[in-house]
């Protein structure tokens, strides 16, 4: 079975899919990897994650994403269509690219304690994919160490293992950015894998390449 990869975060928009994209491009010089979006909400006209994801992929087959029109949480945007995430589907669909692929990537919507399900957080799913590492994006902003510090320490609780953290640079800087990376190592306990600027997704790729091999062997 090939390696699993996940990309969690502290929330929404916190750069998952940009550091899924790039991580990909890294791997993708050396194996066929693809990257899976399993539910995607708020579904609107610009390029959707599960697009983005698909462009850096070199392992090409189109994984099944669940989408939702409505920008709300997944079980919420679900229930106003008189429809339900479907669990078992992403334990499915991840299982086949395992079998297929060289290397598999997905990115969850939200945050690490995000509902992905009516009764299922994304912790939960993360458990059950058995994946080879996941790895927890957070912007370089005020209030990380908090988000930070409540995730690392609720993960640990719910028995989901962390590999470490990319600290991801936010649109706009604010006077804590640059100076989070330390403290988030004490709160946190884990390592800070990096600390990555505002950056297009193939430079961003040669910073994770090493990233990549720790991630690999560590798996
Ligand atoms: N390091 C970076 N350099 C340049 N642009 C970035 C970087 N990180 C994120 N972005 C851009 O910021 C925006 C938000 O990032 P992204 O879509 O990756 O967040 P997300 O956590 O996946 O959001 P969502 O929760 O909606 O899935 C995107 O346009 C993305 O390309
Ligand atoms: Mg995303």
């Amino acid at each position: 079975m090939a390696p699993l990869v996940i990309i969690t975060g502290t929330g929404t928009d916190v750069g998952k899919t940009h550091v899924a994209c790039a991580l990909l491009r890294a791997w993708g010089t050396r194996s066929l990897v693809v990257g899976f979006k399993p539910v995607e909400t708020g579904v609107g006209p610009g390029p959707r994650d599960a697009e983005r994801l698909a462009s850096a992929s070199t392992f090409h087959v189109k994984p099944q994403t669940q989408t939702f029109d409505a920008p709300l949480a997944p079980p919420l945007a679900a229930q106003l269509e008189g429809r339900e995430v479907d669990v078992p589907l992403i334990l499915r669909t991840a299982a086949t690219l395992r079998e297929g692929a060289g290397g598999v990537v997905i990115e969850l919507a939200g945050g690490l304690f995000s509902p992905l399900a009516t009764d299922t957080l994304n912790a939960d799913i993360v458990r059950q994919l058995r994946p080879t590492t996941t790895l927890l994006v957070a912007p370089d902003r005020l209030g990380v160490l908090h988000d930070l510090a409540a995730t690392t320490r609720a993960a640990a609780h719910e028995g989901v293992a962390l590999f470490g953290i990319i600290l991801n640079a936010p649109g706009v800087n604010d006077r804590s950015t640059g100076t989070n990376s330390r403290e988030a190592r004490r709160v946190t306990r884990l390592p800070i894998l990096a600390s990555l600027p505002r950056a297009p997704e193939n430079v961003l790729a040669s910073a994770l390449t090493a990233l990549l091999s720790t991630v690999l062997r560590a798996g």
